[in-house]
Order: C-alpha cells, then structure tokens, then sequence
C-alpha cells in the first residue's frame, strides 16, 4: 500500500475562467503599487526584455495602473500620465487586472492592499521584507484561503534567487545551516573598515556619499534590515515562522579598528552576519558582528555585495552571491515572480509554497541566544602584571570555556590587549566567566565579545604574544 503523504490544506487547480484570465494572446495586466526605485526598475525591465519576455511566456505582460503617492512626481520612467493613480481602489478593485504587484514598502498599508488583493483571488508580487517578516502567516492564510498565488523573491537579497532556491531547488533537502550577508549597506561599511582601517564613522559617510546608506541608517547598521530578511529566510528553510523579535540582534556600530586588526592577525575578517541554525530540532536565529576565517567564501564578499551560506543534508554546501538591492536586481527578481504568478495564472494552479500553506506551519523553539554554542574572540584590556593571564584563564576554565589561542600586544605599555579566541563554548558560560573577569583588580574593562563561526583561528598551539601569568 503506498504511504499516506500529507495532503495540501489549500486547492491545488483553478480553471483559467476562474482566475479570470478568459483568452491566451491578450496580454496579462498588471496592478502596480509604487513607482519608486524598485517599480521604476520593473517598468524598465518590462520595455527593455517585454518581447524576449513574451517569448517565453507566451504572453506579454502589461502595466496597467500604477500607484504613487504624488502625480506630480518626476519619474525615472515614462508612462502615460493616465496609467498613473493616487487611488488604490483604481487598482485593487479593478476586474480586467490580472495581477499585482506590491513595491511601496513600509507594513501599512502595504499589508492591507496585499490581503485586499489576495481576497479578490488576485496573485501578488511583493518585494516587501518588512511585511512578509511581521505579517508572513497572515499572508500566506490569505492566499491559501483565496487560491492566489504568492510570490516574494526580491523580498531577500534582491536580485539573488534564494528563496526559489529554497523553496524549490532544496525542496529533497533538510537545511542545517543558513549564514548570509544580506545587508549591503554594513558590509560596505565593514569592507571599507578592513581594507581602509578608517573608523566606523568615516566609513558610514563614505556609504552615504555613495548613496549606498540611508540618511537615518539605523535599520542597516543595527541590523534589523538583516534581521526582517533572516526571519523569512529561515521561516522558509525550516518549515516554521521566526517571529522578528525572536531573533537575537546587535549591529556594527561598535566594531572598531583594533578587533579588525586582531581579527586580521588571528586569520579572521569581520562580517555582519545572519545565522539560521537546526539545532536537534530549535532553531537558533541570530544577527550580529562575526569573525570569518579568512577562507571562508564568505570572507570574499566585498562591497555591497550579498551572500548567502547553505548547509543542507543531501546537497552539502551552496553559495549564492550577487547584489542584494538595486533597482535593476531587484527588478530582476520581482519580474521573475511576475512571469512566475502569469504562468500559474495561465496554468491554473498555485505555487507550491502557496499550497504547503506556511501560514499554519507549526511554530519550532528559538533557542536564547545564552544556549547558542559558538567559538567567541574576547579582547581584555588588562595590566601588564604577572599572574593576570592566569586568573582570566582560571575563571574561563572554572565556567567550562576552553581558550584555542590567546595574545598580547603593546607588551610593555599598560593597559594592554590581551585578545583570547575560545573553543566552542556556551555563551551563558562566557558570559558567566566574564562577569568573575571583569572586577578582578587588574582588568581594566571587557573591551569587545565578538562570535566566531566556522574554521579554526590559524594554529591551535601559537600563542601570538607573551602576556604573562
Ligand atoms: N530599493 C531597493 O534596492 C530594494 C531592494 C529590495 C527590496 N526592496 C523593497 O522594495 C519595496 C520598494 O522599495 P523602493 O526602494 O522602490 O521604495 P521607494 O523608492 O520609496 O518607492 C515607493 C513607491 O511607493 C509609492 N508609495 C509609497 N507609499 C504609498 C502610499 N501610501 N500610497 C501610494 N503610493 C505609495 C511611492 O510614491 P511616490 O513616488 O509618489 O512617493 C513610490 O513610488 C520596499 O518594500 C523595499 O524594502 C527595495
């Protein structure tokens, strides 16, 4: 008897005269919510490659409304001023558009035009992380119940197709591990550190002047950009949903230049990454400053550019890499989700992810971020005394934290650096040891914490300097 597989908890086929698509040739129109960097990036992709798009699909794609908060904006793109519309209603309630797609950004009323959308059995293209991230389940619900596909590629590294590769190509796979840079704007910020030896400040200017940082950059550098799209990611990869707050977050702000040049000595670059592990069943989320060997394929990612790290059990390990904004990449994506909700628009089905229903997936354990096992680089300003080094190690070694590799600098000056990079230890642990550290008379402060992941710190048995104890 064949085995009884779990049974889809939405419909699977829709006829074409039911999603209102009645004759093949016409093209297919579309509802588009914000003209800005990421709708301008998607007219454009549609006038340039509309035929070779056509092509393939077997049908063109047209714009037929688009939503802005102002007529008389200039635009980075022309189309005729009556296409243009400050009502959603001339979109969303619409009968002859076949499909929207949501650029405007921002959670309301963002959300609220998506569900209307999905209500009225309409597919959505979104590229909207903050949405997806707080309001996923909901969502998903929505389309479910309504039978309208759902699609959110550009919502995650722009132009880099992960959530396909996830979703689809992973699909025989039990994800492990999920370690990304999927903020371009710090790891610009980082590169520059690293390879300039400017300070933080000089090198967030640099990414303003650049026009790669906002002029409130908050979201980028204290990482809730990275954290709204890891959410998602690792919702994705292990069958759950990670709420945002669930995830443990800290930003770049205080990296400085003296943990990159340790770092840099100790074989490590410095990046801010978002790590999604399967811990036996809890996951553990989190996105902070990291220490990357130095080969590591993540420690080559420059610049703006994203990465996204994958462990998984049948495939082994994967890389995707490219530019993770933009308004050409992302329109990259989101096209690529607008030919994708034509054709099932055409064929009459919903996308798989629509029809496993992740919006009642069941909920997995975050595990704290006290429970999260790494490898940690501590940097201690001490003085220069004898019998220092010994104490710190008694007190690493009384909380279970087993010291890889320890050095000194500035030997002869006091304070001086003492920089420890540890085994894999429980972070309760380091917290607990550092805590016993921290008032001993002769440590003047617990200058940095940075986790480690992957690879070890150059040779087990060097000891870069002479602290003395
Ligand atoms: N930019 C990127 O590189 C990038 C990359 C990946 C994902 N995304 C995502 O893509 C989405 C759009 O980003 P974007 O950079 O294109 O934003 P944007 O340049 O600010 O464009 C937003 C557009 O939406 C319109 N809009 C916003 N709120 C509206 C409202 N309440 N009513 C009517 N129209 C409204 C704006 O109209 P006006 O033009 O009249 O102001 C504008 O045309 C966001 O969710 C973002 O996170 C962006």
């Amino acid at each position: 008897m064949p085995g009884t597989y779990g049974q889809s908890t939405c419909g699977q086929s829709m006829t074409r005269a039911a999603v209102g698509v009645e004759s093949v040739g016409n093209p297919l129109q579309v509802g588009l919510l914000g003209l800005g960097v990421v709708g301008s990036g998607l007219v454009r992709v549609l006038q340039e490659n509309g035929e070779i798009i056509g092509n393939r699909l077997g049908v063109g794609l047209e714009i037929r409304r688009a939503l802005v908060r102002s007529l008389d904006k200039p635009r980075m793109v022309s189309l005729p001023e009556e296409r243009l519309t400050t009502n959603p209603r001339d979109i969303l309630e619409d009968p002859d558009i076949d499909i929207i797609v949501e650029v405007m950004g921002g959670v309301e009323p963002a959300r609220e035009y998506i569900l209307a959308a999905l209500g009225r059995g309409r597919p959505v293209v979104t590229a909207n992380k903050a949405v997806l991230a707080q309001h996923g389940p909901e969502l998903f619900r929505a389309a479910c119940e309504h039978r309208a596909g759902l699609y959110f590629e550009a919502s995650v590294a722009a132009g880099i197709p992960v959530i396909r590769s996830i979703v689809d190509g992973l699909a025989a796979n039990q994800v492990q591990t999920l370690m990304g840079i999927i903020n371009g704007t710090t790891n610009y910020i980082l590169t520059r550190m690293v390879e300039d030896g400017t300070d933080f400040s000089v090198a967030l200017e640099q990414a303003q002047a650049a026009g790669y940082a906002e002029a409130d950059p908050s979201s980028d550098v204290d990482g809730w950009d990275a954290a709204y799209k890891l959410a998602i990611l690792a919702s994705l990869a292990f069958e759950t949903y990670i709420p945002v707050e669930s995830i443990h977050v800290e930003g770049i702000r205080r990296v400085t230049p003296v943990d990159i040049a340790y770092s840099r000595d100790l074989g490590f670059t410095i990046k801010l990454l978002a790590v999604a592990k399967n811990v036996n069943g809890s996951i553990e989320a989190r996105v902070h400053p990291t220490l990357v060997p130095q080969h590591h394929p993540l420690a080559a990612v420059r610049d703006v550019f994203n990465a996204i790290f994958i462990s998984a059990d049948a495939v082994g390990e994967l890389m995707f890499y490219g530019r993770g904004a933009g308004s050409l990449p992302t329109a990259s994506a989101v096209a690529a989700d607008l030919i994708e909700a034509a054709d099932d628009l055409l064929r009459g089905q919903l996308p798989l992810l629509v029809r496993r229903n992740p919006g009642e997936w069941p909920v997995k354990p975050v595990q704290p971020i006290t429970e999260t096992r790494t490898r940690f680089y501590i940097r201690l300003s001490v003085c220069d005394e004898p019998g220092v080094l010994a104490a710190m190690a008694a007190s690493f070694g009384r909380n279970g934290v087993s010291i890889e590799s320890v050095i000194q600098k500035s030997r002869g000056k006091s304070p001086v650096d003492v920089v420890f990079v540890t085994h894999d230890a429980r972070e309760a642990d380091v917290r607990q040891a550092l805590r016993e550290i921290e008032p001993l008379a002769a440590v003047h402060q617990v200058a940095s914490v940075i986790r480690v992941e992957d690879g070890t710190a150059g040779d087990k048995c060097e000891s870069g300097g002479s602290a003395r104890g």
